[in-house]
């Protein structure tokens, strides 16, 4: 069983060809084309742009997965996502099962990347392929991405429950936001990762507390999350008068000293190092926050339920930190830990492919997009 998978709920446009491998699934091809760069000089998503950009990249993607394939179904997401580019995706899907008289089968875009975690091989080439495990069941996932921050209870492929998640925004809007404040590139995630990574252990040891963000509702007995004030935070932080006047202490033996007047004691900085070393410690001390909540609010699930697993998705979860952080805390708990190969964390079709065959729901022709369809 082959299936033809479809993906555009926002800014990437997907075509993927899978077929069923084991207890998951085999990719045979994945085609992801991008309108990112095009939000990037907006600092954000323009819906209008990225329906128009979805418009033009679908027919080339979709010829370019599909080579010489014949198919036995047509899957797309519907949603959530935006509505014009939801449509582009949807109304494509829905001519090629009419053209070709096969089944049409509509997958939930966060169920989606869940399911990438059940993406077990791959094969561009006969021969390219890894295997692995599926995710044993029960489990929760901690599904991380532009629009949800969800923690989801698990029981089989298809019952799921919401247990826990951000009561306002989600932690990957979060990062697109901090990055913007402190003068990152979108999309931010990646940005602040980067810049954060920059800090050395030296470095961090000596301010790590001079530029305290909250970690939100992290001492709450419950599993609900909140990253709406967290962008206020640093936006306090990035204002105040101790970050303005703030001088490194490593200006003795960092490059960016560049110069020592030894006659009249005055020390030269050279500003632009000394700006972007403050602005990555503010990055560095956001990912901890973030961070360090969702790995507490994740093994708070593990204490309340009895589970197998834990598995990791959405675009978040392309996050090294976050990856190894929870890794590291649920296989000392005992549990095994998933996450989706970094190429299968973003949008893309594969993952759509992959809950299309090990869920098969069917939809009928007239299907419409769901912009604000619920994880579960
Ligand atoms: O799942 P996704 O590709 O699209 C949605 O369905 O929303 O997630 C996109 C989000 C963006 O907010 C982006 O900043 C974030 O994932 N992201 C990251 C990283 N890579 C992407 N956040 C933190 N660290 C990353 N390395
Ligand atoms: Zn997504």
């Amino acid at each position: 069983m082959k299936i033809l998978a479809i993906e555009s709920t926002c800014d990437e446009t997907a075509a993927a060809v899978v077929e069923s491998f084991g207890d998951g699934v085999r990719v045979l091809k994945s085609v992801v084309a991008s309108s990112v760069e095009m939000h990037e000089k907006y600092g954000g998503i323009v819906p209008e742009v990225a329906a128009r950009e979805q418009i033009k990249s679908i027919i080339p993607v979709i010829t370019e997965a599909m080579s010489d394939e014949e198919v036995d179904a047509v899957a797309v997401s519907y949603g959530p996502g935006l509505m014009g580019s939801l449509l582009v995706g949807v109304e494509t899907a829905k001519v090629l099962a009419w053209a070709w008289k096969k089944p049409l089968l509509k997958v939930n875009h966060m169920a989606a990347h869940v399911m990438a975690n059940w993406i077990l091989a791959e094969s561009d080439t006969v021969s390219q392929w890894h295997t692995d495990t599926v995710p044993e069941l029960p489990a929760v996932g901690l599904v991380v991405s532009g629009g949800h921050t969800d923690l989801i209870l698990m029981e089989s492929l298809t019952k799921w429950t919401w247990i826990g998640g951000t009561r306002d925004d989600a932690v990957g809007e979060a990062f697109d936001k901090a990055a913007r404040i402190l003068g990152l590139l979108y999309p931010g995630g990646p940005e602040i990762e980067k810049a954060a990574s920059k800090v050395t252990e030296k470095e961090w040891k000596t301010n790590k507390n001079k530029f305290k963000l909250p970690r939100p509702l992290i001492h709450d007995p419950g599993l609900e999350m909140s990253f709406s004030g967290i962008k206020a935070a640093i936006a306090r932080v990035v204002e105040s008068k101790e970050y303005k006047d703030w001088i490194s202490p490593f200006g003795d033996q960092r490059p960016y000293q560049v110069g020592n007047d030894k006659t009249n004691g005055v020390r030269f900085l050279d500003c632009a190092r000394n700006d972007e070393l403050k602005r990555n410690l503010v990055a560095r001390e956001f990912s901890e926050a973030v961070i360090e909540v969702l790995v507490k609010k994740t093994m708070m699930a593990i204490e309340q339920y009895r589970l197998k697993s834990v598995v990791l998705a959405g675009g978040v979860a392309a996050n090294n930190k976050l990856r190894e952080t929870l890794k590291h805390e649920v296989e000392r708990a005992g549990l095994s830990f998933h996450v989706p190969e970094l190429k299968y964390c973003g949008d893309n079709a594969a993952m759509v492919g992959a809950v299309a065959i090990l869920r098969r729901e069917e939809a009928e022709l007239d299907l419409k997009p769901e912009p604000s369809l619920a994880t579960v």
